[in-house]
């Protein structure tokens, strides 16, 4: 075997043990990510903290606003995420990513992952108007 062919091999094989060495819960988490990055990035920001007073910041308060159970569906509802091109497994992902990344420390004791099933109930019921759903069952928006 040539010498260049020999490398690619080897680097074909380092790459499939890499692959099985990564735990999946990492890959989930570098999938949902990246598609944090490629679709809500653009106006929350890479660091998730949005534009005052015209996106919202994705720290903190979400994890706050779980103890509403209104609240779950509305993380979804959200325009944004609901209209976002990706399937509803990788919306559910994307939207624990920035549960667990922004909102650990406030998400109450006990708190569930929304489901997938959840997930694709809430996105068919797009809000049309988000701030008034917000401000009825949880709070306005900051100014
Ligand atoms: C085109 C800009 C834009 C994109 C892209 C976008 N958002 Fe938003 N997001 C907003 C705005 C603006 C709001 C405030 C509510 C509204 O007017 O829709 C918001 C609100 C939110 C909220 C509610 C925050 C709160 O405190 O009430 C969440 C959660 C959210 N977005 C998640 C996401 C996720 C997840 C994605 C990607 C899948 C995403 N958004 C993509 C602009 C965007």
């Amino acid at each position: 075997m040539a010498a260049g062919n020999k490398i690619l091999v080897l680097g074909g094989l380092v790459m499939v043990f890499t692959t099985l060495l990564i735990p999946g819960d990492l890959l989930f988490a570098a999938s949902a990510r990246t598609n944090y990055l490629l679709y809500c990035s653009g106006c929350h920001l890479v660091n998730g903290k949005g534009n005052h007073p015209n996106v919202p910041t994705l720290h903190n308060e979400l994890g706050r606003m779980m103890t509403v159970p209104a609240m779950r569906e509305y993380l979804v509802r959200i325009p944004g995420a609901a209209q976002a091109p990706i399937n509803d497994e990788e919306l559910s992902a994307v939207i624990n990513w920035v549960l667990q990344q922004w909102n650990a420390d406030t998400l109450p004791a006990g708190f569930k992952k929304l489901t997938q099933a959840e997930v694709t109930a809430a996105r068919q019921e797009i809000l049309a108007d988000p701030l008034r759903y917000r401000a009825q069952h949880w709070k306005d928006l900051p100014h």
